[in-house]
């Protein structure tokens, strides 16, 4: 069965006192609610006081990145073991942001889908195109080149446990959304893509949309039958504005 999947993604905002007020007043708005998937991705620094928060909650917690190795001389960087061990259940990799600035490579982003799975984790895997690919028709081109790759080697019993989250790069941020036609005719193109490689999974992977997912526009996207869910980045910020699109995913 495909889940209904709603993620926040907070990026780099909120100190820790922030977070807990603001999951506190999530986990009462939305505490009915048990058919769907509630997810919210702190920074690395509030990851702890955030799954103490939502102990014994309906939320779940997932990181916004991880380095693929266990442990080591990697300064700076944060392991799957670490995460896994406090009660992280997600982790976003691929996301454009970390594509463009941190020049993440699709080789790099299948390293950490193996450690992410290794470690008991699902990877939250992020891809989309920009507008010039868009505009120059080979959207479908780039998403596949960004599945095939980054799910290099995967099976599809490790295919089930992998969440996709297509994010038009232009509209992250923007105020720009893709139309529900537009990105429902992409989603399906994933999934067709999603069953060539991994055949009868791919209909019960979770496809997300992103890319200024709101209040006003989440209940026509998240309506179209190849769309799943959301990663929401700046309306996930507030409790009342991203409990409302949760309800709109039930
Ligand atoms: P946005 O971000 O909702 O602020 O456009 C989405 C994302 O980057 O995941």
């Amino acid at each position: 069965m495909r889940k209904n999947i709603i993620a926040g993604n907070w990026k780099m905002n909120k100190t820790n006192k922030e977070a807990v007020e603001m999951l506190s007043a999530l986990k009462d708005s939305v505490r009915d609610i048990d058919d769907v998937v509630i997810i919210i991705a702190p920074a690395f620094t509030a990851l702890s006081d955030a799954i103490n928060t939502v102990k014994g909650t309906n939320i779940s917690i997932s990181a916004q990145n991880v380095y693929p190795k266990d442990s080591g001389a990697y300064t700076g960087e944060v392991s799957p073991v670490m995460l896994s061990s406090m009660g992280v259940e997600y982790v976003i990799i691929g996301h454009s942001e970390r594509r463009e600035y941190f020049k993440e490579s699709n080789a790099f982003i299948n390293e950490k889908v193996f450690a992410i799975l290794n470690n008991g984790m699902s990877p939250i895997l992020c891809i989309g195109e920009t507008l010039n690919e868009r505009e120059d028709n080979v959207t479908n081109a780039v998403l596949e080149i960004q599945l095939r790759e980054g799910l290099k080697n995967v099976t599809p019993e490790m295919a089930s446990k992998i969440v996709v989250a297509y994010e038009p790069v232009w509209a992250i941020g923007t105020g720009k959304t893709a139309t529900p036609e537009m990105a429902e005719h992409t989603h399906k193109a994933i999934r067709e893509i999603l069953t060539s490689m991994f055949g009868d999974v791919a209909q019960d992977m979770s496809i997300l949309y992103g890319g200024s997912m709101k209040p006003n526009n989440a209940p026509e996207l998240l309506s179209q039958p190849d769309i799943d869910g959301g990663l929401i980045g700046g309306a996930s910020l507030q409790a009342d504005t991203f409990t409302q699109i949760v309800l709109a995913a039930k």
